[in-house]
């Protein structure tokens, strides 16, 4: 097995197999997040990426993806249940995300969530070169800094959590919560999203580990850990070029006549989760149609909705759930051609993705919470010509830096129904306003500038963040991270409690 300097271990591989339309086998970009992001920055960087394929049984024979190779991880079907759809998808996810769905708390669980970090933490001991940096990532893979320190302790080892990390009250609540917290400080560096995340490890540590923490360091036997906030972003000048290229501006005009040519376009696109708050966003348009604030003919909503984690129970059940809403809302508002909803369970390509952003008028992006939320950052950077209203949720991390969006809570339906129709009635002048400012941000807080940030702390000398692909011209290397982050907040030491 060739050994790289820099390699990534994240549950899944960028690539999802899909069926091609003659039947065959193909391999496309999974949707999600953290493959959107790692896979704009990795396919032109020296690396390995240690993932899953998706799928049970022997791991398929994957080629590089440009000059990123790929270590598929194979999961048995006992495997997928305990430790993905189990561990990682009905308890942590959950609880990680303020417990809007109840948390699954199942003990046969643990030992295959261990079992199946350790196999991710011994492929990338075996895929890492001596003194190599080794860069974990998300909540599947809490245990593997530690596991992979204990294997080789040469390496440099980076963790990153995508998802919120919750406050002492709720993450407490897991009965793992001591060897899920060391798991994690097994890293050299433990990178969040949101500043927050930050001063709840450290009290958490103080708390059930008897560390000494700040919200930068935490000291636990004998050695130092960092911390900190990175907001990811996304592969800005990816989405630019793809919104202006002449077949896809020419899809987006056709979708919109294909719309009936509405006066405004509203647009969601989520993977089917119970954290994005599509119930509440329906009901809301739903209320707005029944109190005749808006009309089928004048406004259409369109709702991507791909999907996802379909055999876990909750997902099963919240897709019968919209699916229903959807088929009420329609046929008590919708007319023949006209449905007061476009609903489509399906995953879409960058370039329709691109196409669908420039058709939407407004973008409605309302998730109950949220570790990032791509999406959102996804419209900012599609809308060239600076039109377009973004109606954001206050509970995505995206809200902390998109600040001249519609900010709005979700769970306040009056709130949220006021907020559409602020947006869909807002003057052109306001909006190129919000939204030059938001692609102001954008430009300089891209996915380069994330990784370079993370890389740069977690090393130092630089020798990680100079192996990224160059900046675009004009835009500066960053070298400390994108946002501040604050400093020093001492949380006092107590006795351990586990
Ligand atoms: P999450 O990380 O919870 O999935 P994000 O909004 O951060 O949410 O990321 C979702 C990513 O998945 C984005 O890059 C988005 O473009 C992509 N995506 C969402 N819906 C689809 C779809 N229907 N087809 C393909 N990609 C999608
Ligand atoms: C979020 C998580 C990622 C995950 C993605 C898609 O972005 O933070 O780790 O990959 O959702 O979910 P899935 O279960 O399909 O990988």
């Amino acid at each position: 097995m060739r050994q790289s300097s820099l390699v990534v271990v994240a549950n899944r591989l960028p690539l999802d197999d899909s069926a091609a339309p003659d039947g065959a086998c193909e391999w496309r970009r999974s949707p999600g997040g953290l493959a959107s992001a790692l896979h704009a920055i990795l396919e032109q960087t020296p690396a390995t990426w240690v993932g899953w394929a998706g799928g049970v049984g022997p791991a398929p024979t994957l080629p590089d993806i440009g000059s990123l190779r790929i270590r598929p991880i194979a999961l048995s079907e006992a495997e997928l249940r305990g430790y993905y759809e189990g561990f990682a998808n009905s308890t942590l996810w959950p609880l990680y995300h303020d417990a809007v769905e109840q948390p699954v708390f199942d003990r046969g669980w643990w030992e295959t969530y261990q079992a199946v970090n350790r196999r991710f933490a011994e492929a990338a001991a075996e895929v890492a070169e001596p003194q190599a940096a080794v860069w974990v990532q998300d909540y599947h893979l809490q245990l593997v800094p530690q596991m992979l320190r204990e294997l080789r302790p040469d390496l440099l080892i980076g963790f990153f959590l995508h998802v919120p990390f919750p406050p002492p009250e709720l993450f407490t609540q897991l009965p793992r919560r001591v060897e899920l917290l060391r798991g994690m400080l097994g890293a050299d560096l433990v990178g969040f999203q949101r500043p927050q995340a930050a001063h709840n490890i450290a009290q958490l540590a103080t708390r059930l580990l008897g560390a000494q923490a700040t919200d930068d360091t935490i000291l636990l036997d004998g050695r130092t850990v960092r911390t900190g906030a990175f907001p990811v972003s996304i592969d800005v000048a990816e989405m630019q070029a793809l919104a202006r290229r002449p077949d896809v501006v020419s899809q987006a005009e056709q979708l919109r006549i294909r719309l009936g040519r509405p006066r405004r376009v509203l647009l969601s696109v989520d993977r089917l989760d119970y954290t994005k708050g599509i119930e509440h966003r329906l009901t809301a348009y739903s209320e707005l149609l029944r109190d005749g604030r808006v009309q089928v003919h004048d406004s259409v909503v369109v709702q991507v909705a791909v999907p996802s984690r379909e055999r876990v129970d909750s997902y099963k059940v919240l897709r019968d759930r919209i699916e229903g809403e959807v088929g009420r809302i329609n046929g008590e508002y919708g007319r023949v051609g006209e449905p007061a909803i476009h609903y489509l369970n399906q995953p879409f390509d960058r370039a329709e993705l691109a196409a669908l952003y420039q058709t939407a008028d407004v973008m409605v992006v309302t998730p109950l919470r949220d570790g990032m939320n791509l999406v959102a950052k996804e419209y900012v950077a599609a809308r060239a010509d600076g039109s377009g209203a973004l109606v954001l949720s206050e509970f995505a991390g995206a809200a902390a830096e998109l600040e001249d969006a519609f900010l709005v809570n979700p769970h306040d339906v009056d709130g949220l129904k006021d907020t559409l129709l602020q947006a869909m009635d807002a003057s052109p002048a306001d909006l190129k306003r919000r939204m030059a400012a938001m692609r102001e941000h954008l430009r300089n807080h891209d996915i380069l500038a994330w990784a370079r940030a993370y890389l740069t702390e977690l090393d130092h000398t630089g020798r990680l963040a100079e192996r990224l692909p160059t900046p675009p011209p004009g835009q500066p290397p960053r070298t400390r991270p994108a946002r501040p982050v604050p400093r020093q907040r001492t949380v006092a030491r107590r006795r351990p409690r586990a």
